[in-house]
């Protein structure tokens, strides 16, 4: 809601003392509202530069936007965070950003659950002895895509991040690229009302 110069320097002032830090990692632009990104992005390089946030970056930025973006920015976004999953693939997006050297990050990669009783998913997870859920996550890596699942469980945040001692063979990964639909749990950045 704090996007323009001056909104998003003082937002950022506020989330820092709300979180009681004196740094960020990573500081992200939610969504590319059209004729106000580029100012937001200017602060976030002005607190980059500062030390203050030590990796900015963007979400739901379409291929468009990041092109947009870049004609007045003077650094690259590092990362772009985008809803991600076995029902929405967004190869083209995908490949741009690695030709960019931006970092992609999955949001809703478990499509915010709507997964986990697919058959084709629930195949691949038996032959591995995994959890489907650790089957997507694990497709997640091999993409080069870092992945940002959530749960309120405990058992299931370790399952989570269990997934570094197996690998998909490119058949299972070609198989799971399959079931792309270029279907969205989330709103359309391009048809979106900010
Ligand atoms: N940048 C953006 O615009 C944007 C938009 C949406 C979301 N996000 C971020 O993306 C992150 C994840 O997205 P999300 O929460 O929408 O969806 P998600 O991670 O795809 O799915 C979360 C759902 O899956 C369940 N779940 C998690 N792990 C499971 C497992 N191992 N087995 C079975 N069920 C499991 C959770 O239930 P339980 O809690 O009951 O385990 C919850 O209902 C969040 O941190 C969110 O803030 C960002």
């Amino acid at each position: 809601a704090d996007l323009g110069y001056e909104a998003t320097l003082a937002a950022f002032e506020t989330s820092l003392s709300k979180l009681g830090l004196d740094y960020l990692d990573l500081y992200l632009i939610h969504w590319p509202v059209e004729g106000k990104y580029k100012e937001a992005w200017r602060a976030l390089e002005t607190l980059y530069k500062e030390g203050r946030i030590k990796a900015i970056g963007v979400s739901n930025f379409q291929i468009h936007h990041l092109e947009d973006l870049m004609t007045a920015a003077e650094i690259k976004p590092m990362i772009n965070q985008v809803e991600f999953h076995p029902r929405l693939t967004q190869k083209e997006l995908i490949r741009y950003c690695q030709n960019q050297g931006i970092q992609m990050e999955a949001w809703s990669p478990l499509m915010q659950g709507q997964l986990l009783d697919h058959p084709v998913l629930a195949d691949i997870a038996q032959t591995y002895n995994k959890s489907v859920a650790q089957i997507i996550l694990r497709w997640d890596l091999q993409h080069g895509i870092i992945t940002i699942p959530k749960s309120t469980k405990e058992h299931r945040i370790k399952e989570n991040a269990s997934v570094f001692d197996f690998e998909l063979t490119q058949d299972d990964m070609n198989r799971i690229d399959a079931l792309n639909e270029n279907l969205r749990v989330g709103p359309d950045p391009d048809n979106f009302d900010f």
